[in-house]
């Protein structure tokens, strides 16, 4: 294929040119990164699992009226999606606390919030994405509050969305982070979910077992990451073929 140009690299997906004005094809890398890229290793069928995942993901919003970039997979790593200016946001949904919540609040991870809490993290690696309110959001002008009140009903519905879809497979959906675009048409600026819905992007416990199976196998070293993916994939019946992290030729008898 012919090498297209390349429009930006980020540390688990590169976007290329698209084929058509407003388009782009993002593919997904195997890399896995934690702590703002302090830790990095390549886990072999990440990228295929997570572009095979945030298609499922997107196809449904797209299905319930939820705004999405996602146009349609092209092959196993990469899917052509709409071009979007990206809101340098963060915007993580939490149903149960975990993680840097926990953390900063002194919270037990596990702990069922009274309803689902949102919050907004600045967008920029430098200073390592740093937790934002909406006074500093719009002070800066990196959203104005009417984006705000859109960012906030679009998580949600996401929220619900995927609360949904994993509590059909025995999954809790415990958070999750999006990210948002802007997209014009002709003078009407709307907002629509980008990026990757994936288990990169979310905390996800196996209800029975509280098994983890998101990035935070990786993130704490629990285990074998493909593994818990694959899991994921094929609870949800996005493993329709051969499509597992094994990249060798293998027999089938
Ligand atoms: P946190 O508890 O570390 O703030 O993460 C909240 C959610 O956001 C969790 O589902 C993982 C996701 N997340 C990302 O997708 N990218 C990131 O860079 C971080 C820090 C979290």
């Amino acid at each position: 294929m012919a090498r297209r140009k390349k429009i930006y690299e980020g540390k688990a997906k590169v976007l290329y040119e698209g084929p058509e004005p407003g388009t782009l094809v993002q593919y997904f890398k195997d890399d896995a990164t934690a702590f703002n890229a302090e830790k990095h290793d390549v886990v072999e069928g990440k990228g295929v699992l997570n572009n095979r995942l945030s298609e499922f993901f997107m196809t449904g919003l797209n299905a319930i009226g939820v705004p999405t970039h996602f146009i349609k997979r092209i092959n196993m790593r990469e899917q052509l999606i709409r071009s979007v200016e990206i809101i340098p946001l963060e915007v993580v949904v939490r149903n149960v606390a975990a993680g840097s919540m926990s953390k900063r609040l002194g919270i037990e991870e596990g702990t069922a919030l009274p309803r689902p809490i949102i919050e907004f993290y600045y967008k920029d690696d430098a200073l390592g994405d740093p937790l934002v309110t909406e006074e500093h959001i719009i002070a800066f002008g990196w959203a104005s509050q009417q984006d705000l009140d859109d960012m906030v009903a679009l998580a949600l519905r996401v929220n619900d969305f995927l609360s949904g879809v994993m509590m059909a497979v025995g999954i809790k959906l415990v958070d999750f982070k999006i990210e948002i675009g802007r997209i014009w048409e002709n003078d009407f600026m709307r907002l629509i979910v980008a990026d990757e819905i994936s288990p990169d992007s979310c905390r996800l416990w196996d209800m029975k077992t509280g098994q983890k199976l998101d990035k935070d196998v990786f993130r704490r070293d629990l285990g074998n990451l493909a593994d818990a993916y694959t899991e994921v994939a094929r609870r949800l019946g996005v493993l329709p073929s051969n499509v597992t992290h094994a990249t060798k030729p293998t027999l089938i008898n």
